[in-house]
């Protein structure tokens, strides 16, 4: 697919079919994600992937009723990154961000795992409203590590209706 309409046609689904996601392509999927760009190569961005009935149960316990009726069917992909690192030389934060940097890394490391996972056919939904302690807690989820999303995974019953995007000069200013 052309990565122009790659981007147009990636979109939040909120419903997903009876159908199984092969490991394989979700690992193909993480690997292109690893493409992103991090803080000094730091490759923080970590993924804990639910792909049998069992653990993706465990997963949709931590989901509120609406993300959980919303990834029915889907793998769900438990997203980390490692705390301290990116953003961070010699033990010391950089700069005002600190932390937050391991945030940005993860999310340019998502946003091409929903591209990649897309231009393979399969649809997405972050999920940033999740039980964060009880993942911990249910999958040994170190504390070195801050949960963040979880994204579902699965092939998507239809198309989301068009969004409203802001105007470019509305969002940037060309200096
Ligand atoms: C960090 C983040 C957290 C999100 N959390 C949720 C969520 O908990 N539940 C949900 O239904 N959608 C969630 N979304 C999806 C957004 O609502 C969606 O991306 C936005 O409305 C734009 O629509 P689109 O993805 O179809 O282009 C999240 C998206 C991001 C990037």
């Amino acid at each position: 697919m052309e990565f122009t309409d790659l981007i147009k046609k990636r979109r939040s689904v909120r419903a997903y079919k009876e159908e199984t996601v092969s490991s394989d392509v979700i690992s193909e999927i993480i690997t292109e994600a690893y493409q992103a760009p991090s803080w000094k190569n730091s490759q923080t961005a970590r993924y804990y992937v639910a792909n049998t009935p069992e653990a993706i149960e465990k997963v949709r316990k931590a989901l509120p009723e609406f993300n959980n009726r919303s990834s029915a069917n889907a793998a769900l992909v438990i997203t980390t990154f490692v705390k301290d690192i990116s953003g961070f030389t010699a033990g010391a934060a950089d700069n005002e961000l600190s932390n937050k940097w391991g945030a940005y890394d993860l999310g340019l490391n998502n946003a091409y795992f929903v591209l990649a996972a897309k231009e393979k056919g399969l649809d997405t939904l972050i999920m940033g409203l999740r039980d964060a302690n009880m993942l911990r807690e249910e999958f040994g989820i170190p504390k070195t590590e801050q949960i963040t999303a979880v994204i579902a995974l699965g092939y998507g019953v239809s198309e989301p209706a068009p969004r409203r995007d802001r105007a470019v000069d509305e969002v940037a200013k060309f200096l």
